[in-house]
C-alpha cells in the first residue's frame, strides 16, 4: 500500500471469473509446487488443516469463489478482489467486514523469489489456510475493526502487531517451532530461515513489545515473536489493544535490529 506498483490487478468478468493467462497459471503452479516441498514440518498444523480444506488447484490460479465457498463454511470470511494497491481505509474496512483483500495479480518470473507487493499467491496460499481457523479469523476481524477507527499514527503502531502475528508469527509448539505467518509461508527462503536459521531472535510475544518493534519489509526478519498456539490469538484479540497502542506511543520504539534501509 502507498507507493507504486508495476502490477495491475486482473479484472473479473461479470460472473467474477478471471481469465488468467497460461503463463500466470504456470507461475502459480511453480510457486505452489516449490512451497509445498518446503512447508512440511515447518507450517503449523492449523495451516496444514486449512490447506487441506481449501484443496487449491495445483495447476492454475484458483478463482475467488472457490476459496470463498470454503471460508464461508468455516469462519464466515470471504476474499475480496482489489487493485494492486489500496488505501489503508479500504484495507481496514474490508477486514472489519470479514473480507480479506486479494490483489488479483501474480508476480512475474523476475520476482519469483521475492516481491514487496502482496500478490495473489501470498494472499491465497499464505493467508487463506489460516483464515479457516477460528482464532486467527477472529483476531484478524478485531484488528480490522480497531484499524478502521484508528488515527493514521495509531495505525502505524497497530500494523506492527499485525506484522508480528498475521504476517510473520511463529508458534512454539510441543513439537518445536512452527509457522503461521503468511508472509513467511509464501516465501521458501524465509520458511527455511524462520525455523532453522540461528540468526533471528525468537521471543514469546508480548503485545506491547510487538507494537514497539520496528520492522522492514524488504529483508529477512531479525526477530520473530512466538505464541504457544493459535488459540492465544483469541486472548490477544480480547485485550484492550488500543490502550496498549497508546502505551507504546508513549514509550516509543525499540532500537531497530537491522541497518537503516539506505545504508550502503
Ligand atoms: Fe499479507
Amino acid at each position: 500500500m502507498g507507493k507504486q506498483s508495476q502490477y495491475v490487478s486482473r479484472q473479473p468478468d461479470e460472473h467474477g471469473i478471471i481469465d488468467w493467462s497460461d503463463e500466470e497459471n504456470a507461475v502459480w503452479r511453480d510457486l505452489v509446487a516449490r512451497q509445498l516441498k518446503h512447508i512440511p514440518g515447518k507450517a503449523c498444523d492449523e495451516y496444514m488443516a486449512g490447506l487441506e480444506l481449501l484443496d487449491m488447484p495445483l495447476d492454475r490460479i484458483p478463482q475467488l469463489h472457490e476459496i470463498n465457498a470454503v471460508l464461508e463454511a468455516t469462519t464466515g470470511w470471504q476474499v475480496a478482489q482489489v487493485p494492486a494497491l489500496i488505501p489503508f481505509d479500504k484495507f481496514f474496512e474490508l477486514l472489519a467486514n470479514k473480507q480479506f483483500p486479494v490483489a488479483t495479480f501474480i508476480r512475474t518470473r523476475e520476482e519469483f523469489d521475492y516481491l514487496q507487493e502482496p500478490d495473489i499467491f501470498h494472499e491465497i496460499f499464505g493467508h487463506c489456510p489460516l483464515l479457516t481457523n477460528p482464532a486467527f479469523a477472529h483476531f484478524t476481524h478485531q484488528y480490522g475493526k480497531l484499524g478502521l477507527n484508528a488515527t493514521p499514527k495509531e495505525r502505524v503502531y497497530l500494523a506492527r502487531l499485525y506484522w508480528f502475528t498475521v504476517e510473520f508469527g511463529l508458534l512454539q509448539t510441543k513439537d518445536g517451532l512452527r509457522i503461521y505467518g503468511g508472509g513467511i509461508l509464501s516465501s521458501p527462503g524465509e520458511t527455511e530461515y524462520a525455523i532453522h536459521s540461528d540468526k533471528p531472535e525468537r521471543k514469546p510475544l508480548v503485545p506491547l513489545d510487538a507494537l514497539r518493534t520496528p520492522y522492514r519489509i524488504d529483508i529477512m526478519q531479525p526477530i520473530y515473536y512466538t505464541i504457544e498456539s493459535t488459540d492465544k490469538l483469541f486472548e490477544i484479540a480480547d485485550l484492550d489493544i488500543m490502550a496498549l497502542v497508546h502505551e507504546a506511543m508513549e514509550l516509543g520504539l525499540f532500537e531497530p535490529k537491522f541497518p537503516p534501509k539506505n545504508a550502503a
